[in-house]
């Protein structure tokens, strides 16, 4: 059985912490699902981790819903949580349902994920009006990276310590499930948790959020542009890949690869055949 949002919610009633990571394929949402992980987001720093761009502001809505559908492929258990991208949910509240009904029809989704608090709030209850859980995102949205000026953390001012506050509750009545808390002082963070009655799933945002999100290349260890202050690598996968690869490029050049084990035979006297005509 697939995890819901009533259980999502019902963790935070409990104090049960809640994980959550990205994937964008199938063979690692599969893993991240066998292993119990409940929430899955097809996140658009897709853009970044696995496109190669330096934001995530090019990424579609073609792109998203091609690496939400392998995902949801391998995740029987997990929620799964596809990230709107940016201008498909900005220019009216018919447009953002229209798009937000594309994550669960064609991309086989069972939620969306939208940037912005009292801005998008409007948009946010016509979805969830119509059927459709979503999650919030505030604090460092990284489709507002122009605005914000760079990768900075958000809600260090009164004005804006209040204005994330009333984000959050924006989002929390407009009838959200679950909101990220992206890059903010943990002290904050906390608050907002405190306040709101839906889960705060943080990324860079402390340990008194009701759960945690990270982006699974960051902590794999195979994303080696940067590395994010709020990242913890519990492997070095690039090193792995690197050195395996490294290994196979070796054997190739010098002749011993492919040996027997991984060649196939035939029948010799069809062999001889050949060799006769
Ligand atoms: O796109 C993404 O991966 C995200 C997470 C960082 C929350 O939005």
């Amino acid at each position: 059985m697939r995890i819901t949002i009533n259980q999502i919610k019902e963790m935070k009633q409990k104090g049960e912490k809640i994980s959550m990571l990205t994937a964008y394929d199938y063979a690692t949402a599969k893993i991240i699902d066998e292993v119990g992980i409940p929430l899955i987001l097809v996140g658009d720093s897709l853009g970044m981790v696995v496109l190669g761009y330096e934001s995530t502001i090019p990424v579609t809505i073609e792109d998203m819903l091609h690496h939400t559908k392998a995902v949801v492929r391998g995740a029987k258990q997990a929620l799964v949580i596809g990230d709107m991208p940016f201008m498909t949910y900005h220019v009216s509240a018919d447009d953002a349902l229209r798009n937000a009904a594309r994550f669960i029809q064609e991309g086989g989704a069972q939620t969306v994920k939208l940037e912005g608090g009292v801005t998008v709030a409007e948009k946010v209850k016509r979805i969830v009006e119509c059927g459709i859980p979503v999650m919030g995102h505030i604090g460092l949205t990284p489709q507002s990276i122009h605005q914000f000026g760079g990768f900075k953390v958000q809600g260090k001012t009164p004005e804006a310590a209040t204005q994330m506050l009333n984000d959050a509750r924006a989002l929390d009545e407009a009838g959200a499930f679950a909101i990220v808390l992206e890059t903010v002082p943990a002290p904050l963070a906390t608050l907002i948790t405190q306040r709101v009655s839906i889960p705060t799933i943080g990324i860079g945002a402390g340990i008194g959020c009701d759960g945690q999100v990270q982006v699974i290349n960051d902590i794999l260890g195979s994303f080696t542009d940067f590395v994010p202050k709020h990242a913890k690598q519990y492997a070095k996968l690039a090193d792995i890949i690197r050195n395996a690869v490294t290994e196979y490029h070796n054997e190739v050049k010098a002749g011993s690869f492919p040996t027997d084990k991984q060649s196939f035979s035939m029948d010799e006297s069809i062999l001889a055949g050949l060799k006769e005509s």
